[in-house]
């Protein structure tokens, strides 16, 4: 191809030889972003249009590259098109496969005036966007699977853990909804995101910005975005915003990695607090026995993959020059992945939530272990007028008899609390009751039963706000 561009090639004419094996090799990106065709399709037919509006294409011949156009989405969602060996990139491949259907003086009029710096720039934004419409619904889906189960489990209680150490009893739906609250706050972060994401780079050009006449806002407008970027060399080379969708999956996959983490260890046969469905666990290949959490280990372990991407790419960004670098190449398989793997991830995820089995009795027999109520015990003797600091004495006292003979708080006799301290009279025994804990708890945020309906409610209505578009 001395001195020609070659098929699939988009450059060319300067050269005495085609490109080395090697370099094709290393350059070559349609066996990732072959994905990006639709989007390619969109901008190309939006130029198209744009270069007739300018008077550089006659109608007759926007028709015809229309229509082409039209048979290529056909053929690429048919699967009947595909890059070939020659093809550098989507941009070349879909340039070779126009000129194959309506001649090459008509199939190569169309790099006017653009460039593949701010086509690329253009095309991963808007796959960005589509993306997070995708994931911004199954986190929808999550919340209201959150929701729905909190409230199946009704008052019930759980012990609540600092340092994983039995801490103060909670409401078994107050933890899930912990869970929910994370989640919202992501969906959250996709719209902030969404507002800076939303402003096209086309027209940008190589760097410079596009020439021709042509008008970018139209073609913006066309493409489904807010506004076009006031500077082409800032608008063709940032990927912040990828960097920016990168952190916000790995973020998700952080979220529920939690979960995930807490499923594991809760269905081990030392807790028993929740047991999985049949259709949602695995077996071993050498234990008849096991049931195995894979869904949530999996979970687990792509959070490692997800936050691998964000610093892959913010690696890559960092200290290159402007404008486009081909180092910017490297923002697409990182993106694809992370998007591909919390697609597989949250449906999993959910469905595995939907149909986890609580067994609420174990979890309430062990909301009051480990002296749970001790603060209550302390919080009851400040309501006697007793100085926190002396009440956290007394009470660390009583634990320390109790701890000593192996019995619960309420289990002292009147006499044994009566010498500790004066202060632990019988009266004291009210606020010994996972009850009186749980009720205590009234401030908003807090685990009183009628504090988490509140909260129910507040969450559901902001999921059906956040559900409508
Ligand atoms: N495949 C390239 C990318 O992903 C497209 C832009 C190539 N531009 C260039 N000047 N080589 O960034």
């Amino acid at each position: 191809m001395a001195g020609q561009t070659g098929e699939g090639a988009l450059w060319g004419g300067r050269f005495s030889s085609g490109p080395d094996y090697v370099l094709q090799r290393l350059s070559k990106s349609t066996h990732f972003d072959w994905r990006l065709v639709p989007y390619d399709l969109d901008a190309t037919a939006a130029h198209a249009r744009a270069l007739a509006q300018a008077g550089h294409l006659r109608h007759r011949d926007l028709d015809t590259i229309l229509a082409a156009l039209d048979t290529i989405r056909e053929d690429y969602l048919g699967d009947r098109i595909h890059p070939r060996e020659s093809d550098e990139d989507v941009h070349g491949a879909l340039e070779r496969i126009l000129i194959e259907r309506v001649g090459e003086t008509l199939g190569g009029s169309l790099r006017a005036g653009r460039s593949r710096n701010d086509q690329i720039a253009t095309f991963v934004r808007m796959y960005a966007r589509d993306s997070a419409r995708a994931l911004r619904s199954i986190l929808l889906e999550c919340v209201r699977i959150l929701l729905q189960r909190s409230e199946e489990v009704g008052d019930r209680a759980m012990p609540g853990r600092t340092h994983f150490q039995h801490a103060q009893p909670v409401l078994v739906a107050h933890y899930l909804l912990a869970h929910a609250w994370p989640l919202i706050r992501d969906i959250q972060r996709i719209d902030d995101w969404s507002r800076r994401n939303n402003v096209s780079p086309y027209g940008g050009g190589a760097l410079a910005g596009g020439g021709l006449g042509l008008n970018p806002e139209t073609i913006a407008q066309e493409l489904g975005f807010d506004s076009v970027s006031p500077n082409s060399l800032d608008g063709t080379s940032s990927r912040d915003g990828v960097a920016e969708f990168l952190y916000i999956t790995a973020q998700i996959g952080l979220d529920v990695s939690r979960l995930a983490e807490e499923i594991i260890i809760y269905s081990s046969a030392e807790f028993s607090y929740v047991s999985l469905d049949d259709a949602f666990a695995t077996g071993s290949s050498m234990m008849p026995q096991k049931k195995n959490p894979d869904i949530a280990e999996l979970a687990r372990g792509k959070s490692g993959r997800l936050v691998g991407n964000l610093t892959g790419l913010l690696t890559t960004l960092k200290g290159l020059p402007l404008a486009y670098n081909r180092d910017l190449q490297e923002d697409k398989e990182p993106l694809f992945d992370s998007v591909d793997t919390l697609l597989v991830v949250l449906p999993a995820m959910a469905g595995l939530v939907a149909s986890l089995r609580f067994n609420l009795d174990t979890m309430e027999r062990n909301a009051t272990a480990g002296f749970s109520l001790a603060t209550d015990v302390a919080d009851y003797l400040v309501g006697q007028g007793v100085a926190f600091r002396e009440a956290h004495e007394i009470v660390g006292a009583l634990v320390a008899h109790c701890e000593e003979r192996g019995i619960e708080l309420d289990e002292a006799s009147d006499e044994d609390m009566a010498s500790i301290s004066p202060h632990l009279t019988p009266e004291v025994r009210s606020a010994m009751t996972l009850e009186a804990s749980l009720q205590a708890k009234s401030g908003r945020g807090g685990t009183a039963p009628e504090q988490v309906a509140k909260q129910r409610a507040e969450l559901g209505a902001l999921v059906d706000a956040l559900d409508t578009p």
